[in-house]
C-alpha cells in the first residue's frame, strides 16, 4: 500500500493559512478537522474556509467531519472542495445513506471510528469505502498521546481488506508512526509532529521514511 502523510492543519497558524500550506508542499493529503462543538467539545472551521484554501492549494483535501449530522453537510463540503469526506460512525446520520451520498457526489467516502468503538461496526461498509480512519485519541483536540490499545483494530481491518486505505489520527509522531504502520495503517495524520517542527517538509519526509522502513 502507498504510504501517505496527511498533515492536520488543526496545529497550523490559522492567521497565515496560505503560507502554512506552502510549508507542507510535499504532503500527500491535507487533513482538515471540522468540529461542531456538539459531536466534540470544540469548534474549528467550516466550508467557507475550505473553499478559500482550495484556491491556494492543489493537494487533495482529506476532510474529517467531527459533527453530529454529517449527512446534512456532505453536499456543502463536496462543493467546498473536499476530496475525501470522512464522517464518524458514532454520529447521528444514517451510515449507509451518508456513504451513498458521498459516492453520488463523486467524492471518496471514509468512516472514522473513535477509540472505544468496536471495529466490527465498520466492517459491513468496507466494500464501499475508500478509507477507514481509526482514531488513536479521543477526537476533539490536537496534541494528545497515541493510544496503542487501538492497534488491533487496524490489524483486523487490514486482515480483511489488503487494498483499503487505513488512516490513523491522533498522537502520530516519528516513533508512533512505526507502530501504526506495523499494524497495517498506510495513511498518517500528524498535526503537532508536523507543524510543531522547525521544518514541516522535513517532518513529513521523516514520518514517511519511518513508516516505509517497517
Ligand atoms: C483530533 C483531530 C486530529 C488532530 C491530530 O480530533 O482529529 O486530526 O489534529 O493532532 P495531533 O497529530 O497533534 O495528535
Ligand atoms: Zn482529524
Amino acid at each position: 500500500m502507498d504510504i501517505k502523510i496527511s498533515p492536520s492543519i488543526l496545529s497550523s497558524d490559522y492567521a497565515n493559512l496560505k503560507s502554512e500550506l506552502e510549508k507542507i508542499s510535499n504532503a500527500d493529503l491535507i487533513h482538515i478537522d471540522v468540529m461542531d462543538g456538539h459531536f466534540v467539545p470544540n469548534i474549528t472551521i467550516g466550508a467557507p474556509v475550505i473553499t478559500a484554501m482550495k484556491r491556494v492549494c492543489d493537494i487533495p483535501f482529506d476532510v474529517h467531519l467531527m459533527i453530529s449530522n454529517p449527512y446534512d453537510y456532505v453536499d456543502t463540503f463536496a462543493k467546498a472542495g473536499a476530496d475525501i469526506i470522512c464522517f464518524h460512525i458514532e454520529s447521528e446520520s444514517n451510515t449507509a445513506a451518508t456513504v451513498d451520498r458521498i459516492l453520488y457526489l463523486g467524492k471518496k467516502p471514509a468512516i472514522a471510528i473513535k477509540p472505544d468503538t468496536d471495529v466490527e461496526e465498520v466492517l459491513p461498509y468496507l466494500d464501499k469505502l475508500s478509507m477507514v480512519l481509526v482514531m488513536t485519541v479521543e477526537p476533539g483536540f490536537g496534541g494528545q498521546s497515541f493510544m496503542e490499545r487501538v492497534l488491533p483494530k487496524i490489524e483486523k481491518i487490514r486482515e480483511i481488506r489488503s487494498d483499503i486505505d487505513i488512516e490513523v489520527d491522533g498522537g502520530v509522531d516519528f516513533s508512533t508512526v512505526s507502530l501504526a504502520a506495523q499494524a497495517g495503517a498506510n495513511v498518517f495524520v500528524a498535526g503537532s509532529a508536523v507543524f510543531g517542527s522547525e521544518c514541516p517538509n522535513d517532518a513529513i519526509e521523516t514520518l514517511k521514511n519511518n513508516a516505509q522502513a517497517v
